[in-house]
């Protein structure tokens, strides 16, 4: 008889952002005349930009032709993409990573949960409180016991270190859901504490791009030491658009844990690689003219998180994140639920968020925005606010 991995019976009945969606569809059909501004699910609307546009239109008339098509690709990905992420995301930083470290995907998401295969399900994990819900759920799926580390306002939202050792640890910084982002100084605690105790830490830095303060780090790889304890996950997804494309990347150090040639067994055997055109498409970014037109855009969204920014404090709310991370996060008004704070935001304002206990019990009576909607849009949302807080 067919037995179901037993941690399935254990999620939430549906993943959060499909659980959003549902109750906005259902809203729909109830009241279809509606304007509804999303700002839930942290989804771009930018188009790709033309140094993008033009490289992915080069890469489907490669296809056309014998002489320049491309059939399966390798596992890890283009050399010529892993030699550009080096030579434009860790060399200009003094960090040293070779291509052979580089590992091409789809995308974070899908390597944040794969690489759990590499595992065992006897390791204990550590994952801050709030969080973005895939850390939570695929560790949940199988089996592992989960340590909640509770971040808040008092300690920036980066999470106090363990006082016991743990096996693996994830942290993201520029933070999904709350926006903050992690000092130098403690960032080093953190990877004080996992050469110590022997933990791998799972460093999510999909949202690098947006930091503005000189002072904070890009990379846990920034960080001496590093190294020998810590993976690193980045994406095309949020830097450049590529949502909807599909393509980004994971570190595995060469000396760490052996877990550099399992990883590359592991893709062997499960993966044919991310799609050519999006790799020649996501090359475009490391180009001068790519550079500058995606830096246009990430402007553009901390244009938009500032408003959100300026609109919840004219709403009266507290509200934080959103200087180095394109989320806003934000207290209901006077500690409502913020389930029901949704409900209402939705029904009376037509504002779809996302409430913060989807990310976690410490997210309850808090919110989140992202600036990733349209410009107009963003400055409509903030005056139905202020408009809904006042009434
Ligand atoms: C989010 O809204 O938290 C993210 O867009 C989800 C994701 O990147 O998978």
């Amino acid at each position: 008889m067919v037995e179901i991995k037993e941690g399935f019976s254990k999620l939430e009945h549906r993943y959060l952002f499909q659980e959003i969606a549902r109750k906005v569809a259902d809203f729909q059909k109830e009241s279809p005349g509606t304007d509804i501004i999303r700002m839930g699910i942290g989804d771009v609307t930018l188009p790709l930009v033309p140094a993008v546009i033009r490289a992915m239109h080069a890469a489907v008339e490669d296809m056309a032709s014998k002489e320049s098509f491309h059939g399966y690709g390798p596992e890890q990905g283009y050399d010529w993409l892993r030699e550009a992420i080096v030579r434009g995301d860790y060399a200009p930083r003094g960090i040293d990573v070779s291509a052979d470290e580089i590992f091409i995907s789809d995308g974070a998401k899908s390597d944040l949960g794969n690489i759990l295969d590499l595992f065992s399900r006897n390791n204990s994990v550590g994952i801050t409180n709030p969080v973005y819900p895939v850390y939570v759920d695929t560790n949940v799926i199988d089996g592992r016991e989960i340590h909640f580390i509770d971040c808040s306002a008092a300690n920036g939202f980066t999470g106090d270190i363990p006082s016991r050792p743990l096996d693996l640890v994830y942290l993201c910084y520029p933070n999904n859901p709350t926006g903050a982002v992690i000092t130098r100084e403690k960032l080093e605690k953190w990877v004080a504490y996992a050469r110590d105790c022997g933990a791998l830490i799972l460093y999510d830095s999909a949202y690098e791009a947006y930091i503005r303060d000189p002072e904070i780090p890009h990379s846990i790889y920034e960080i001496p030491g590093a190294k020998d304890c810590a993976l690193e996950f980045r994406s095309f997804s949020k830097t450049a658009g590529f949502t909807g494309i599909r393509c980004g990347y994971t570190v595995i150090p060469g000396g760490l844990m052996g877990l550099n040639a399992l990883w590359n067994r592991r893709q062997g055997c499960k993966f044919n690689g991310a799609s050519y055109i999006s790799q020649r498409g996501a090359l475009a970014v490391y180009t001068p003219e790519g550079r500058a037109q995606i830096q246009e855009n990430i402007d553009y969204y901390l244009g938009n998180a500032a408003i959100l920014r300026e609109g919840l404090e004219r709403a009266g709310l507290e509200a934080s994140g959103g200087e180095n991370a394109p989320y806003v996060w934000a207290r209901t008004p006077e500690g409502a639920d913020d389930w029901a704070f949704f409900d209402l935001l939705l029904r009376k304002a037509g504002i779809v968020v996302t409430p913060g206990s989807g990310f976690g019990t410490a997210g309850r009576g808090f919110f989140r925005l992202t600036a990733f909607a349209d410009r107009a849009r963003t400055k409509e949302a903030m005056e139905r606010l202020v408009a809904l807080c006042a009434g």
